[in-house]
């Protein structure tokens, strides 16, 4: 199974970044999990959509090819960063590489409420015209990490927090449940 993860955050020492790099190696038995560049995409440019620089059209290339999408993402000012919409809104045009793509979404904050307001946001903009994806359905589905800096090892980077990784262990598998539904 291959699995494109976009991560919402360019900071070198981002939680959300090693959330995605604990995901990679925790789950490679199950699926191949690849960490997009959306820091190299330009801003979007609706006068280039239809011949889009190199790295976008790799960009989505890479959405369209996989099976589904993770998409891990910080929350700023109550939203998603501008980079990862950025990202979904050079996907939502022209050939449209999201629609119909199962997508399960994850995050991270210092703060104590995981990133919900920012998750929320996200799956108004999954639901748009131009994006359509599939999106885990939420019942019990939403991974929310408040308090990341307790739960990552400062040395090592990784996500340590035996309960979190237990319940992320149960959304991976609906995750992948949910992907051989929709292929
Ligand atoms: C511009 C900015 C806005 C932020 N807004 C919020 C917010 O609305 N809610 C929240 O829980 N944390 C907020 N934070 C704190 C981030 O959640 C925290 O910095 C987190 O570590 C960012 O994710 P990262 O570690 O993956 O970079 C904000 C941080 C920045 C830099």
């Amino acid at each position: 199974m291959n699995i494109v993860v976009l991560v919402g955050s360019l900071r070198k020492e981002s939680y959300n970044m090693q959330l995605a790099k604990t995901m990679q190696e925790r789950y490679k038995e199950k699926m191949n999990l690849e960490i997009a560049d959306i820091r190299s995409l330009p801003h979007f440019d609706q006068d280039e959509e239809n011949n889009p620089p190199q790295s976008v059209k790799e960009f989505k290339e890479a959405v369209s090819n996989a099976d589904g999408v993770v998409i891990i993402t910080p929350e700023y000012n109550w939203s998603i960063p501008g980079v990862l919409k950025n990202a979904l809104d050079w996907a939502s045009r022209v050939d449209k590489v999201f629609i119909g793509k199962p997508v399960m979404a994850l995050g991270a904050t210092m703060g104590m409420l995981g990133t919900v307001r920012a998750q929320m946001h996200l799956r108004e903009i999954l639901d748009a015209p131009g994006i359509q994806a599939r999106i885990l359905p939420p019942g019990g589905n939403e991974v929310l990490i408040g308090f990341a800096h307790q739960k990552f090892d400062e040395q090592s980077g990784q996500l340590v927090d035996e309960g979190t990784l237990n319940f992320l262990d149960s959304k991976v598998e609906a995750f992948i449940d949910f992907v051989k539904s929709q292929n």
